[in-house]
């Protein structure tokens, strides 16, 4: 079988690993791709290209089916684009995507399903808005309703300081047409969990519950980042948790996709926020989290391809999915000065040539030169150990202290707070 995977960072090189150890996979094809996946077995990356040129390029190349890794490209159509052509991909259709890229949707929907979700208002007027900060309980939460690459949410404490937000969105257009409208919500305050689940378009699988690490500084601080590490299962997503996420948040996603005919077969995953008055949904993606993906794959036993292959065949059984009972921690390295300006061009290629049976290492995007791997982006390595949890923690810990590059940073505290 032949595999395409849309998309450049550590998400899609894990996914890439794990479809090749699957013995029906003959060839990966990864675009763009990155360093670590241009030295995979069964792996090829091909140049980016547009939609269309990456439709062309599944039909011509006899691709059995597509998997999509970035938001944007879900958004843009993607899918739609591929099966008007007859070609299998992973992922929603349009509609099905405003889930994740339209937040006032995705808020319309949970309220209109009874999906636990906090309390909200959207606003497309500047003037509404800015009466409802007036009289509006703090902390609060303003949201641009469009995608803005994770960094369209803001905790707001003040009334001077929503203000601020309101009219960088609202009136400079900060995310351009992203941030004309706004969701002004509730501040939930708990634990968070990454639910990552199959959706074959009559039943929605979960494997295991991820732990994300968001803050670019230890102890959760700093700025939000596009995650520093995850560790699965997430410690603090009890079973009674997932008992309250099932019945309040996932059996009634599942009548709502079916009454809104928004079926697919692709990814759904559930952002959630625990706290102590049960489990809340803050968000949909409708693909993989990164960087949760990166432990989460580590601790699927079952055959990736086979559970694509399934879903897309709308055949997903409950015991097709068969998760290990271990721990898998992600620690993600990212250039000095991330998130803002840093430093791109790291030569990383002594992190590949260190892996171990028991450390694996996953790119983000890269590029090779003369056999060399050069950082092309913030984020830059994940590192990842699978197995008892203090066994996984001193086997990337250890490895860490072991590949030192003083031009890479990385959290400590990782899937310990
Ligand atoms: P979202 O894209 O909606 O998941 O928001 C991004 C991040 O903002 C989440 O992962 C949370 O850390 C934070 N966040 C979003 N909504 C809330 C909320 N209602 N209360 C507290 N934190 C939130
Ligand atoms: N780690 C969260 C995300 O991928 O959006």
């Amino acid at each position: 079988m032949k595999i395409l995977i849309i998309g450049e960072g550590a998400r899609e090189h894990a996914i890439a690993r794990k479809l090749a150890e699957s013995d029906l996979v003959t060839a990966i094809y990864v675009s763009p791709g990155n360093g670590g996946t241009e030295r995979l077995g069964k792996c090829r990356n091909i140049s980016k290209g547009t939609l269309s040129d990456l439709r062309d390029f599944a039909r011509d190349n006899n691709i059995d089916y597509t998997v999509v890794g970035p938001e944007a490209d879900l958004m843009e159509g993607i899918v739609d684009l591929f099966h008007e052509a007859d070609l299998k991909i992973i992922g929603p259709h349009r509609k099905a995507a405003l889930l994740e890229g339209s937040k006032a949707y995705a808020k319309d929907f949970m309220m209109k399903y009874g999906i636990k979700t906090a309390e909200y208002e959207v606003f497309t007027d500047f003037k509404l808005a800015e009466a409802h900060i007036r009289q509006a309980a703090y902390p609060l939460v303003i949201k641009a309703d469009g995608l803005a690459a994770g960094k369209g949410v803001e905790i707001i404490e003040t009334y001077e300081d929503a203000l601020k937000t309101l009219e960088a969105y609202m009136l400079e257009e900060k995310f351009k047409e992203a941030s004309k409208k706004v969701v002004i919500e509730e501040y939930l305050t708990g634990k968070e969990a990454s639910i990552i689940t199959l959706f074959d378009g009559n039943s929605i699988l979960s494997l295991n519950s991820t732990m994300d690490h968001k803050k670019i500084g230890e102890g959760e601080t700093g700025l939000n980042t596009g995650g520093m590490g995850s560790l699965t299962p997430n410690p603090y997503f009890t079973e009674e948790l997932e008992k309250d996420f099932r019945k309040n948040i996932l059996d009634k996603t599942l009548v709502g996709l079916r009454a809104e005919q928004l079926l697919f077969k692709g990814i759904i995953f559930f952002g959630l926020m625990l706290t102590e008055k049960g489990t809340y949904l803050l968000e949909y993606n409708l693909r993989f989290g990164d960087p949760e993906t990166q432990s989460l794959l580590e601790t699927l036993e079952s055959d990736l391809n086979t559970l694509f292959m399934k879903t897309l065949d709308g055949t997903l059984q409950e015991e097709d999915v068969v998760l290990s009972s271990d721990c898998a921690l992600c620690v993600v390295l990212s250039a000095k000065g991330y998130p803002k300006t840093c430093e791109k061009e790291i030569d990383v290629s002594s992190f590949f040539d260190a892996e171990t049976d028991q450390v694996s290492v996953f790119s983000y995007a890269s590029k090779v030169l003369q056999e060399r791997i050069l950082s092309s982006s913030g984020r830059v390595l994940s590192v990842v150990s699978r197995g008892q949890k203090s066994e996984c923690f001193k086997n990337v810990y250890d490895f860490l202290d072991e590949n030192r590059n003083e031009n890479l940073y990385y959290r400590n505290d990782i899937g310990r707070i």
